[in-house]
């Protein structure tokens, strides 16, 4: 594809590979280098003059390492003279600091947001964000994908008979709305409380009737898993027949995989917007490499982005 390039931070090389991959184009050559003091250097090994570069790198571990590989890469390309600097960011980084919820945090989100822009990117693609004002963060073009049509194709093949669509927690009940209506089933959804350190939730109540019925959980993330765990107990003591879950970003961080094999959750179905370190039987994983691949092929080509929502 002419004057069509994509780069790859160290989070998620594979995704990378995968886009181009669907785009039939190999990946931009970099080097990057980690000094003694911590410092990193990245060089641009290929000529990128007025070229419409993509740069894929999303929120994994190391987290904070990541993030400023990103800027420097993005500061790289800018000043090797690309024309337009696009960063492909699939799972954004602190997308739940989106709102001062305590007094005197950071709504960090919207840092991210700006440091992406100071960095030198010209606009910004990215999937299933946490909350949809995270979008108004950014001043410049910012085109937010969603995987739920890649999940509902899988969860479809399966069959959806007496299934009930579940929103993990009521801030989850719109997405779960988007859910049921691709595949023609009710809804029901789970009051959520966290306690503690607030990485502790707790289901106490669901809205709608699940008795009887395979529950489909819906969620942007699992982080901890505290979330999916409880509300998974909570719709078997309410009656469900099956629990299973279907998720966007799989950030299963602390003991989640841990408390996956020990939950009686039967299936967890993600996609690869981040790379999971280690896997489980009960974890399935859908590529969202085609998704970003066409959206990238129509930024290029200046085509309209949202006919593929
Ligand atoms: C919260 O608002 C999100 O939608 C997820 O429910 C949350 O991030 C999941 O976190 P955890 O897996 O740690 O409960």
């Amino acid at each position: 594809m002419d004057g069509l390039k994509v780069f790859s931070g160290s989070s998620h090389p594979a995704l990378a590979q995968a886009i181009c991959k669907c785009l039939g184009i190999a990946p931009g050559r970099l080097s990057t280098t980690r000094f003694s003091n911590e410092n990193l250097k990245v060089r641009i090994e290929e000529n990128v003059r007025e070229q419409d570069v993509f740069v894929v790198q999303t929120s994994a571990p190391p987290l904070s390492e990541n993030i400023v590989e990103l800027l420097i890469l993005l500061d790289a390309l800018t000043h090797a003279s690309a024309r337009r600097v696009t960063a492909v960011l699939p799972y954004f980084p602190y997308a739940r600091s989106d709102k001062k919820d305590e007094p005197r945090i950071s709504i960090t989100a919207r840092l991210m947001a700006d440091l992406v822009a100071t960095a030198g990117a010209n606009r910004v693609l990215t999937i299933d964000l946490h909350s949809p004002q995270i979008q108004g963060f950014f001043s410049m073009p910012a085109d937010q994908l969603t995987a739920v049509p890649v999940l509902c194709e899988r969860l479809r093949a399966d069959g959806l008979e007496e299934a009930i669509v579940v929103a993990a927690d009521v801030g989850e009940a719109k997405d779960a709305a988007v859910f049921a209506k691709h595949l023609g089933l009710p809804i029901a959804i789970i009051d959520k409380r966290r306690s503690g350190d607030e990485e502790r939730a707790e289901a106490v109540a669901v809205i709608g009737d699940v008795r009887g019925k395979r529950c489909l959980l819906v969620d942007d993330e699992i982080a901890t898993g505290g979330t999916i765990f409880s509300a998974t107990d909570f719709l078997f003591e309410q009656g469900a027949r099956g629990v299973s879950a279907a998720v966007v970003h799989p950030v299963l961080s602390g003991r989640a995989l841990e408390r996956l094999g020990a939950s009686r959750l039967e299936r967890l179905l993600v996609t690869d917007t981040i790379p999971i370190a280690a896997t489980s039987p009960k974890i399935e994983v859908l590529s969202v490499a085609p998704l970003l691949a066409e959206a990238i092929t129509r930024i290029h080509d200046g085509r309209s982005v949202s006919a593929l929502f």
